[in-house]
């Protein structure tokens, strides 16, 4: 029972974290298109509202149901190559996400909440767009590989 509790925590957590940075990013990118200022500053600010109300709770959940398996099941976090995979792929995709990804928002957060509405946005933000969009593409990528290593498990 408390097996299957921490399973759906786990599987609640990949819904969150996979769908929000799916879908905030198609949002994200049909604003930019805009190129309308005002539209882009509320999208901007959007996208950090999306990740403490969906990604962080999704990596919590998946952490907690994640491990609390790990405990419950008394299985080695090291042993097994599908639990090892999975982790190292998540880590992987946590490090992009801390390391480009977040520091790219808070840039581009910094540079929209500056202007006015009748001002052009700056070709550093346009830039960092870019960045974010096929970093972000790079960090979903291991996420769709770990539901595959944790449900195949081989
Ligand atoms: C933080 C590291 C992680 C740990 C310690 C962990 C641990 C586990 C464990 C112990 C199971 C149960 C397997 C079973 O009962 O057969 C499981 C299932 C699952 N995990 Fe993870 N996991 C981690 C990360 C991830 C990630 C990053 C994803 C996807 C983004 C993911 C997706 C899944 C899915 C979809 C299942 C259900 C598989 C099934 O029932 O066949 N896990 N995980």
């Amino acid at each position: 029972m408390t097996y299957s509790v921490f399973k759906f925590l786990h599987v609640l957590g990949v819904v969150l974290l996979i769908g929000n940075v799916t879908i905030t990013a198609y949002w994200k990118v049909l604003a930019d298109r805009t190129r309308s200022t005002a539209l882009v500053t509320h999208a901007q600010r959007g996208v950090i509202y999306a990740d403490w109300l969906f990604t962080l709770p999704g990596i919590l959940l998946i952490l907690v149901g994640g491990y609390g398996m790990v405990w419950e099941a008394g299985l080695d976090p090291l042993g097994a190559d599908w639990l090892l995979w999975s982790q190292a792929l998540f880590l992987l995709s946590g490090l992009i996400w801390l390391g480009i990804l977040v520091p790219a928002q808070i840039r581009q957060a910094r540079t929209v909440r500056s202007l006015n509405q009748k001002d052009e946005i700056p070709e550093s933000y346009w830039r960092d767009g870019r960045l974010w969009l096929v970093w972000g593409i790079a960090a979903t990528v291991p996420l769709i590989a770990a539901i595959y290593v944790m449900i195949v498990k081989g």
